[in-house]
């Protein structure tokens, strides 16, 4: 198993820092517990720090219950889609905390155990759900879903121009029973692809298998449910940041980040009108991305993108 190294580790600590020391018990959420290495950084640095790790993946929580053993009564870790923030906040009688971190997408662990079903390099069943024990796997939307809701899948979720010959190719497949693991799938639409676009663009299959991955888990609906309440259960100077992986999680976040960062004071006036300042600061301007070091050393780091906002009022 390729080793795990925490994308933008220091630089998620750095942004996460100002809040947890202006609070004398603080508490961080960690969105995507994963193998728990953001979380043991953190727990380690701050020895007063508490932290809640959502994981929806039960193979993760095995590892970072492992990972995270000396530590253990400082973290709290939950079962949950990262929708749930709120739910599982009120459950705890917790109101706000003081950080928030999402690293979004699939962990290492993920991609490199084939039976998982999320490498188009290695054959296995189509499974690529995050939560195993609920929700349908890849092959139960491949064989169900109609042409036309194939077709929005990969095109939109995969931003694969060829989504109608890939349809085409599933819906026949289906008559032959010839779709049943990942290396068929990955042989199928390599055979939709016209030779001259395969020669360019790395894999073909990735396309398909990001937007397979993301129906299965129903990536951007929970996205768009969650960073709303990420962002109201932070406290005055809490902060909040989000490492995306593709254009359409980061599309989700900018787009939250800018609504509650604008100020409601008309445009030309010098100065804000009282009540109409924003609630929340941009702690970076636009996105960062991982330095050609890292990026070096974590093939994962190439298409991070992240963004960081802070509570500055009520
Ligand atoms: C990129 S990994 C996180 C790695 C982690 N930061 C670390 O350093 O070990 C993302 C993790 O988030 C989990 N995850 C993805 N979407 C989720 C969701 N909607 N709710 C809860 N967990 C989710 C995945 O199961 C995976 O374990």
């Amino acid at each position: 198993m390729q080793q795990h190294i925490p994308v933008a580790l220091e630089r998620c600590i750095a942004l996460l820092t100002p809040a947890i020391e202006k609070s004398s018990n603080p508490v961080v959420i960690d969105a995507t517990l994963g193998m728990g290495g953001h979380s043991k950084e953190l727990l380690e640095r701050f020895p007063n720090l508490k932290v809640i790790g959502f994981d929806r993946d039960l193979g993760a929580i095995e590892i970072a219950k492992k990972n995270l053993h000396a530590t253990q009564e400082r973290i709290t870790i939950v079962h949950a889609v990262y929708d749930q923030i709120s739910e599982v906040l009120g459950s705890m009688g917790i109101s706000e905390v003081d950080g928030i971190l999402f690293d979004l997408g699939v962990s290492s662990m993920q991609l490199d155990t084939p039976e998982r079903g999320f490498a188009y390099s290695q054959d296995a069943p189509l499974d690529m759900r995050m939560d195993q024990s609920t929700g349908l796997s890849a092959q139960e939307v491949l064989d169900t879903y109609s042409r036309n809701d194939l077709v929005r899948v990969i095109r939109n979720y995969g931003e694969e121009k060829f989504a109608t010959r890939v349809v085409d190719n599933i819906i026949a497949a289906r008559e032959t029973g010839k779709l049943k693991s990942t290396k068929e799938l990955a042989e199928l639409v390599k055979a939709s692809i016209p030779a001259a676009t395969r020669r360019t663009g790395g894999n073909p299959a990735k396309r398909t298998f990001q937007a397979l991955r993301i129906e299965v888990n129903q990536e951007l609906e929970v996205l768009e449910r969650a960073i709303p309440q990420a962002i109201s259960s932070i406290r005055i100077g809490g902060r909040l940041v989000v490492m995306s992986y593709q254009s359409l999680e980061d599309k989700i976040v900018k787009s939250a980040f800018t609504k509650v960062t604008a100020s409601h004071t008309p445009l030309g006036l010098p100065i804000d009108l009282p009540n109409s300042a924003a609630s929340y600061n941009l702690v970076i301007r636009g996105s960062e991305s991982a330095s050609a070091e890292e990026i070096s050393l974590n093939a994962r780091a190439q298409s991070m993108r992240l963004r960081a906002i802070e509570r500055v009022a009520a």
